[in-house]
């Protein structure tokens, strides 16, 4: 499932260049919220608990460094006799990870340099690939930072999933990554529901991560047709909608 916040014309942030998470950006969105947003944002979190109690939340480098951001430097060598290309989980996480939470995040150029290990009772996971360079798998090993290894050149998203599924039981997993993750994770075919907040604000500009960026659709491939479930509006402008995706063949 993905679910997300977007002004009326479906961007995430202010531009291709504004993490939400800095300082001056995070605080012209939150000025785009009318007074209604966080006990919307309660019973958006509410719902999805009675629904379906998500073990993990999905999201892209992209939420926590600039695109032009490149992979970690000046990391301590790692050893060349260790295969660190094998997932990692260290046993208080494979012992017993029932009952755990994740917060799940695509990493496979290795760019975020972690200072925390967990954000809101969910436990950090890194998806890596086999061109993860090898240093940053080491770093992420030292600082006891679990990790699973899913695709060559990068994650395979729906590797990714299965694996969460088979190694750690994960049965729901709520993306509220940016654009780019969320457009892949559409054209992999793993997008099974949408949850939007929609705030009464435009931003526009062609390079501004929207709800889905990525690919765009090949010739033969049909957009991804939606059934609405739910219209929750606020006489403050703020508008949550939930549609269930539905599955279409694309024509041979
Ligand atoms: N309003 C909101 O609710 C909200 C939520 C989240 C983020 N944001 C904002 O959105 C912006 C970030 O969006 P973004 O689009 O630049 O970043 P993003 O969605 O995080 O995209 C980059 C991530 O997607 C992965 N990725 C992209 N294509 C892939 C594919 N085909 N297969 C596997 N992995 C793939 C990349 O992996 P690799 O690194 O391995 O290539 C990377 O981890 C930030 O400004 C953030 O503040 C807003």
């Amino acid at each position: 499932m993905v679910s997300s916040v977007v002004s009326a014309d479906g961007r995430l942030t202010l531009s291709g260049d504004q993490l939400l998470l800095s300082e001056e950006p995070g605080r012209v969105w939150r000025t785009l919220q009318p007074p209604s947003a966080p006990a919307v944002e309660q019973a958006r979190a509410a719902l999805l608990e009675r629904l379906y109690q998500p073990q993990a939340v999905l999201e892209g480098s992209g939420t926590f460094v600039t695109r032009d951001t490149g992979p970690v430097s000046g990391l301590p060598v790692a050893d060349p006799a260790q295969d660190l290309h094998t997932d990692f989980l260290p046993d208080d996480v494979a012992g017993d990870p029932a009952g755990q939470r994740w917060f799940v995040v695509v990493d496979s150029r290795g760019r975020v340099r972690w200072s925390v290990k967990s954000s809101g009772g969910h436990r950090l996971l890194i998806l890596v690939a086999m061109a993860t360079p090898a240093d940053y798998l080491s770093f992420l090993r030292q600082e006891g930072i679990p990790y699973l290894v899913v695709g060559e050149a990068r994650v395979d998203l729906g590797t990714a999933l299965d694996r969460l599924v088979d190694r750690l039981g994960v049965t729901c997993v709520v993306s509220n990554a940016g654009g780019e993750l969320n457009g892949a994770l559409l054209r992999a075919g793993l997008v099974d529901e949408l949850q939007v907040v929609v705030l009464p604000a435009l931003i526009g500009g062609r390079n501004t991560p929207a709800l889905f960026d990525g690919a765009a659709l090949a010739p033969a491939e049909l957009p991804t047709p939606l059934r609405l479930l739910s219209v929750h509006s606020e006489s403050d402008g703020l508008l949550w909608l939930r549609y269930d995706v539905v599955r279409v063949e694309t024509p041979a």
